[in-house]
C-alpha cells in the first residue's frame, strides 16, 4: 500500500482474489467467452488472444472471426468454437450475443468503416463487462460518441499510445495518472494503462501499480495475450477491478517466469501463454 488510494500490488493481494476450484464445479460455472479478433494478416492476435483466454481457466470459448481466420484458428485452437463473419477479411457482423458471458474485442480488429458499425452495435447490444483493448480503442478515439456506449464495469487496456489517442496528451506522470482516473470515473470502467508499471485505475478512485513483468515482455502480441487473460477471468467472475489486477499481474509473472527460461531478448508471445500454467500455479 502507497496511500489510501494507491496500491502497490504483491503476490498476497493476488492470492487473496484467485479462487481455488471445487469438486462440483463445471465449465457452466466458468463462463462462455466470445472473443472478437483479428483480420486478414492479423489472425495471429485472435490465436495468441484465444490461447491465452483458455489457459485462464474459461469454460467455454467461441470466436468470432472473418472467414479468412477459420481454418486457421479452427486448427490452432482444437478447444475453441468459431463463428465466422460476414466478410472474408475483417468484422462486418456479430453472432448473437445471449448465450455469452463476457466479450473480448479489439486485438488486430483493423478500423475498416464496416467494423466501426459492428464494433458500435457490439456496444449498443452487450451491456455486461467486456475486455476493450487495441483497435476497439482506437475506434473508440476516433469515434467519440461510441464512449457513452461502454458498457460500466468494462476493462480497456490502451497502451501508453492508445492511451494518448483517447485523452490526449499529459504534461507528466501525475496529469496522466489523473487523466487515467478521470476517463475510469467517466466511464464507470477499468482503465489499465500498460507499460513498465502498469497501472489499473478503478471507477472508484482507486489505482494498483503491478509489480511483475519484464523489458522481454515488449515484443508484439503480449498485448493481445493480456486481452484474453482478463476476458478469461471476466467470464469465471471476477468483478472488473479483481480480474484486471489479477490479470496484469499473472500476465507479468508468466512474462517473468518465461524470461528465466529463455531469456529476455527471445521470448515472444507464445511463451508468456506457455508460462501461464506455471503463474497460476505459483500466484495461488
Ligand atoms: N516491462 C514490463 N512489461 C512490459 C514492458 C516492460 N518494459 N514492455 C511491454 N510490457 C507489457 C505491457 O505492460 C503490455 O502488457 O507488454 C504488453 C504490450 O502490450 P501492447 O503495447 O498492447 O503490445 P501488443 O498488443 O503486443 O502489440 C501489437 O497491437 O495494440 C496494438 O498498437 C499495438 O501495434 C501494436 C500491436
Ligand atoms: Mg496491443
Amino acid at each position: 500500500e502507497i496511500s489510501s488510494s494507491h496500491f502497490y500490488l504483491t503476490s498476497k493481494y493476488i492470492r487473496r482474489i484467485l479462487k481455488p476450484r471445487s469438486k462440483f464445479d463445471h465449465k457452466g460455472t466458468y463462463g462462455h467467452a466470445l472473443l472478437i479478433a483479428g483480420s486478414y494478416g492479423k489472425i495471429g492476435a485472435a490465436v495468441l488472444s484465444g490461447r491465452a483466454l483458455l489457459h485462464a481457466g474459461v469454460g467455454l470459448l467461441t470466436l468470432h472471426i472473418p472467414q479468412c481466420g477459420y481454418s486457421i484458428v479452427q486448427t490452432s485452437l482444437i478447444e475453441a468454437m468459431v463463428d465466422v463473419d460476414a466478410h472474408e477479411h475483417f468484422l462486418t457482423t456479430l453472432p448473437s450475443l445471449d448465450k455469452y458471458t463476457t466479450v473480448g474485442v479489439g486485438p488486430g480488429l483493423g478500423q475498416d468503416a464496416l467494423t466501426i458499425k459492428a464494433f458500435g452495435k457490439l456496444l449498443e447490444d452487450f451491456r455486461k463487462p467486456m475486455v476493450i483493448d487495441a483497435d476497439g480503442l482506437n475506434i473508440l478515439s476516433a469515434n467519440r460518441e461510441l464512449l457513452r456506449t461502454v458498457s460500466p464495469g468494462s476493462i480497456l487496456t490502451p497502451h501508453p499510445k492508445e492511451f494518448e489517442r483517447l485523452v490526449g496528451k499529459w504534461s507528466d506522470d501525475f496529469d496522466r495518472l489523473e487523466k487515467q482516473k478521470a476517463l475510469a470515473k467517466q466511464l464507470k470502467s477499468v482503465v489499465v494503462l500498460k507499460g513498465a508499471y502498469t497501472s489499473i485505475a478503478s471507477p472508484d478512485g482507486m489505482v494498483y501499480f503491478n509489480s511483475t513483468g519484464n523489458p522481454g515482455m515488449a515484443t508484439g502480441g503480449t498485448g493481445d495475450v493480456l486481452t484474453g487473460i482478463l476476458t478469461g477471468l471476466l467470464a469465471q467472475g471476477y468483478s472488473s477491478v479483481d480480474a484486471a489486477v489479477t490479470g496484469v499481474y499473472l500476465h507479468g509473472l508468466a512474462g517473468d517466469l518465461a524470461a528465466r527460461e529463455k531469456g529476455m531478448i527471445s521470448l515472444i508471445a507464445s511463451d508468456v501463454i506457455d508460462f501461464l500454467p506455471a503463474a497460476f500455479k505459483k500466484a495461488m
